[in-house]
């Protein structure tokens, strides 16, 4: 038994932040039956296409364990399959532009009339007011989340991240909304609308950011580097770099390689509680005890002294056997791992968090499997469904066409070639 078992997922999602929510829901155990435009489908489908003719990597790499149906929303035939997807369905998904399913004539008011149990679940870019009709990307998202202006380096223009917060981070937020509203669905027997704006959740993301907004007010932001530089501070959260916060100050160091490497680094967290280890490490075991350098707080105004005398010592070793010397002390570190060498970790393999997924058109891949376990509902790793692949079977098992009926939407057109 799966945890979402039974649990039908009408999945109107496209790109990634939608479709990111909605594989965790089928990982989950939910039947999620993605709808797509007949012919054309997700359009990252042929997005960033490596194998000639085959689904791309950004297309299958966000919609694993789902089935596909064909269908044409905005045609006749079509609206009446959707209608009746709408009422077999538990939770309907989309990301759609502002306003696009209003165009279609599937409102909210129109959907809790057709299913009042149902759970519809959508992502955009901003909540209700000045910006609720605008498109977002994940970028776009990551600027107006506050993420941007606080990444980067202090003398160097915003950043955004490599993660993808803004997309599969709101997909996140917003699966966690959609499980929250079947629960509570048990007990009122109502659906309920859930949405999450793309700004919000990475905003959400960043809220330490927003924390250090309104730290300012009381003087500046002593666990900054730009403190221990005697920069003085603007009125805005500035841009960090790689310091890490409170009474851990934390950098990104270089280690033994690092001229040729790009990866030859290690984050490197000056934890106080192990304040002493980290003294003996480096050869400096004489500031344990010197004034200046005993308490956390007296080191603030000297973190770049006393991170650049830790880089001359991580600069004589690997990244990994950084790791293997301190973690024995309870120093935290961690090596900073490439791409190539993530994708490459067994261990990875060995908890499911990576996954070689056979594919018909494009041979085997790699992907990131389900990042969460739950120890009674296990998560196989199925690919992603060919576009219409699943169109007759969901016509006929889930929502019950047979014979005429049939053969009338299938000539109408509404649900692409089917074989
Ligand atoms: C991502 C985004 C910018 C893409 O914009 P887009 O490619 O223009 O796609 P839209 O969502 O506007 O949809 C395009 C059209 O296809 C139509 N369409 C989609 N699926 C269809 C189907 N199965 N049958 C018929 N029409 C369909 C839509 O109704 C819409 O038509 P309309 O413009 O007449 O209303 C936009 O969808 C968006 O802002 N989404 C919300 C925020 C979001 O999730 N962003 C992150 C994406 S990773």
């Amino acid at each position: 038994m799966k945890a979402l078992d039974g649990i039908k997922i009408l999945d109107f999602t496209h790109v990634q932040s939608g479709p990111t929510c909605t594989q965790l829901l089928a990982w989950f155990g939910a039947d999620v039956i993605k709808v797509e435009r007949p012919g054309v489908g997700d359009a990252t489908r042929k997005q960033l296409v490596d194998v000639p003719g085959a689904d791309s990597l950004y297309f299958t790499m966000l919609n694993h364990n789902k089935r596909s149906i064909e269908l044409n929303s905005k045609n006749e035939t079509g609206k009446e399959v959707l209608t009746r997807m709408i009422e077999e369905c538990d939770v309907l998904v989309e990301n759609f532009a502002p306003g696009a399913l209003d165009r279609m004539g599937f409102g909210w008011e129109r959907i809790q009339e057709i299913n009042p149990r149902i759970i519809m679940a959508s992502i955009k870019g901003f909540g209700p007011g000045e910006y609720e009709d605008c498109k977002v990307y994940e970028n776009i998202a990551q600027c107006a989340g506050g993420s941007a202006s606080t990444t980067g380096f202090r003398d160097g223009p915003p950043l955004v991240t490599g993660a993808q917060i803004g997309d599969s981070g709101t997909g996140l937020h917003l699966c966690l909304g959609i499980v929250t509203a079947l629960f509570q669905r048990e007990k009122s027997g109502r659906g309920q609308k859930v949405t999450s704006a793309m700004q919000d959740s990475v905003l959400n993301l960043a809220r330490v950011k927003l924390r250090d907004q309104q730290r300012l007010a009381s003087g500046p932001l002593d666990e900054y580097s730009q403190y221990g530089e005697g920069i003085p501070f603007g009125d805005a959260t500035p841009r960090a770099g790689n310091d890490s916060g409170g009474g851990q100050p934390g950098r990104i160091l270089k280690c033994k390689g690092w001229e040729q490497d790009p990866n030859a680094y290690t984050y490197f967290i000056m934890q106080a509680a192990v304040w002493d280890k980290v003294c003996d490490v480096i050869g400096e075991p004489d500031w344990k005890t010197a004034e200046g350098y005993a308490k956390p707080p007296e080191r603030l105004d000297k973190l770049n002294q006393i991170f650049d005398r830790i880089e001359q010592w991580t600069m004589t070793k690997s990244k990994f056997e950084v790791m293997d010397i301190c973690n024995p002390v309870n120093i935290p570190v961690g090596p900073i791992l490439s791409m190539k060498e993530i994708s490459e970790d067994q261990g990875l393999f060995a908890t499911g968090t990576l996954v070689n997924v056979p594919h018909p058109e494009r041979g085997e891949y790699i992907s990131v499997g389900c990042p969460v376990k739950l120890s009674d509902s296990s998560v196989e790793v199925e690919r992603s469904p060919l576009l219409g692949e699943h169109t007759r079977e969901v016509l006929e098992e889930v929502l019950g066409y047979s014979g005429d009926e049939l053969d009338r939407v299938i000539a109408s057109g509404a649900v692409g070639e089917v074989s």
